[in-house]
Parts: C-alpha cells; sequence; structure tokens
C-alpha cells in the first residue's frame, strides 16, 4: 500500500532533479514544502514545551504528528497557526516558512494567516449559533456568494465532515446542542468550508466510533488535492492508513521525521521503533 512512498523516500544527499513521484535510476522526488519548520521551541512561562524542532510539511501531503501524551504535538500544531499570540506567557522562536514567508514574523496578519492555515482543536469549541451558521460564518465573511450557493457550500462541508445526515433536518438548532463527537466534526466542516491551503487537525477523530472515523479518513485522503494536511492522532493505525509522512515528537524534541512507512518499519531511533511497536507511552 505504502509503495509508493517507500519509493520516493527522500534520503540524505539524493539530489532531486525529476518533476514527478517517480523515482528514476534511484533518484528520489521530494514534494514541494508547503511549511518548513525551522529551529521552533516554544516554552509556556519558564517551562520548555517544544525544543528545536525542525521538520518540512510536504505540500498536498498528510503530515501525522505522533508520540506520547504531552510530548508536545498540539503545541506545535498551535505554533502552526500563531494560536500564542493570544497568550501573553506563551513564547516561540525559530522560523515557520509558508511558501517561504516567515509566518512567525510581527509583520504578518495573523487573521489572514488562519485563513491559509486553518485548524480543529483537540477539544470541539463551537461559536454559540445554529449548526447552520457555525459552517456558513467563514464563508459570509471572506466570500460572496448567494444563498443557493452558500447553501450548497455548506452541505458539502457537512457530508464531508460525515455530518450531513445526522444535522440535515436540524440545521437551525444550536451547536451546542450536539454530543461532543458532532461538535468534533461541525468544526471539522467549519474548518473545511473556506478551503484553507493548509489543514491542521489535533485529534480529529478521538471521539469518533470507526464508522465516522472512515470517513473522516476518506475525507482527508480527498482533500489532498486542494489541501495539505497536518494531524495529531494518538491512533498509531489511523497514522499508518493514511498518513504520507510521518513525524515522532518526544519530550519536545523531534525524534525522528521521514515518510511513514520507514518511520514505523525501519526507525532509525531506537525510542521511534519501542513507541510505534506499543513499547512506549
Ligand atoms: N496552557 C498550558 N500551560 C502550561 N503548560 C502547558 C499548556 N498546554 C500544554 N502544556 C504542557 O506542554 C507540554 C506539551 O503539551 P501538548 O502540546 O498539549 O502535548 P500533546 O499534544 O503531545 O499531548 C506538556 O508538558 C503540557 O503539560
Ligand atoms: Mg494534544
Amino acid at each position: 500500500m505504502r509503495q509508493d512512498i517507500k519509493s520516493s523516500v527522500p534520503l540524505p544527499g539524493f539530489d532531486v532533479r525529476h518533476g514527478d513521484d517517480q523515482p528514476r535510476d534511484g533518484q528520489a522526488f521530494t514534494p514541494p514544502v508547503k511549511l518548513d519548520i525551522r529551529h521552533v521551541s516554544f516554552r509556556y512561562g519558564d517551562e520548555p514545551a517544544l525544543t528545536d524542532v525542525s521538520l518540512p510539511i510536504y505540500a498536498n501531503k498528510v503530515t501525522a504528528l505522533i508520540g506520547p501524551s504531552g510530548c508536545g504535538k498540539s503545541t506545535l500544531l498551535r505554533v502552526l497557526n500563531r494560536m500564542p499570540d493570544l497568550y501573553e506567557d506563551q513564547h516561540v522562536e525559530g522560523e515557520v516558512l509558508l511558501d517561504g514567508v516567515d509566518i512567525l514574523g510581527h509583520d504578518i496578519d495573523v487573521l489572514t494567516l488562519r485563513r491559509r492555515v486553518g485548524m480543529v482543536t483537540q477539544k470541539p469549541s463551537p461559536f454559540p449559533m445554529s449548526i447552520y451558521d457555525n459552517v456558513a460564518i467563514g464563508m459570509r465573511l471572506n466570500e460572496e456568494l448567494t444563498p443557493t450557493e452558500l447553501d450548497a457550500r455548506v452541505e458539502d462541508a457537512l457530508r464531508r465532515a460525515a455530518l450531513w445526515e445526522e444535522v440535515r433536518d436540524i440545521l437551525k438548532d444550536d451547536a451546542q446542542s450536539l454530543s461532543g463527537g458532532q461538535q468534533q466534526r461541525l468544526c471539522l466542516a467549519r474548518t473545511m468550508a473556506v478551503r484553507p491551503e493548509v489543514i491542521l487537525l489535533d485529534e480529529p477523530c478521538s471521539a469518533l466510533d470507526p464508522i465516522s472515523t472512515a470517513k473522516i479518513e476518506a475525507t482527508i485522503e480527498g482533500l489532498k488535492p486542494v489541501s495539505t494536511i497536518v494531524i495529531v492522532t494518538h491512533n498509531l493505525q489511523q497514522a499508518a492508513r493514511i498518513a504520507d509522512y510521518t513525524a515522532f515528537l518526544y519530550l519536545g524534541s523531534l525524534i525522528e521525521f521521514g515518510p511513514t512507512e520507514q518511520v514505523f518499519e525501519n526507525s532509525v531511533d531506537e525510542r521511534t521503533s519501542r513507541y510505534v511497536t506499543g513499547r512506549m507511552g
């Protein structure tokens, strides 16, 4: 299943010369980098949560962030759309280049950034308004759509979030009346509706049954032609199923990054192999 990935392992020292995913003459193609995370360190007050983390997030690929609870996965996602800006005691160092431009710079318009880099948080946070309005709000602010177009886009986003069948008759109901798992899918629909270039998903399936999980995984796969996806998951099978690349974090440091099959089956670091085989955390 992951043969395509294995054959395109971007081994150090490889000379990238070909403009497609096919290896030729032993050469591997490395996809374009959408987000280049360079030497990112992060502190909550005096407590370090990330230490000198560097990795590429490849365009139109799914990258999974894995690692034991508390290793900094959510923190790294939050840095990628400048959530720490909202808190005085959260300090970021380093650079994150989005299409080559440092998004941690002072001159970056954070609202524009968050339209380009959308995030679905671990704990669902629907706005205090109807189900329909939760999905429509971003489009109303950013696009000029007719009511018919807006209805269609809301339905499309809710279908892709595997929620449409459950809410189609109660779109005017308060979003807070939904269950936790439904709220999580609603937030996913809200984020996908504005079609961000990068979508950050923090454990999007943690409260979902296997059927909804399969639907969300299919949706993530379907987003790849138009978006770049970073997903935090504690479900290793899920990472193996959907991620093209996997990053293993441990105690705030990046231990290993590479094509998913390589990280899972051919780990370079002992800590990675212990984690992916269930002998740690
Ligand atoms: N708001 C916060 N204030 C202080 N420390 C925090 C806060 N959020 C997370 N941390 C700490 O930062 C570390 C990384 O947390 P987090 O990124 O949430 O880990 P993960 O998502 O991998 O479980 C943990 O030690 C956690 O306790
Ligand atoms: Mg987390």
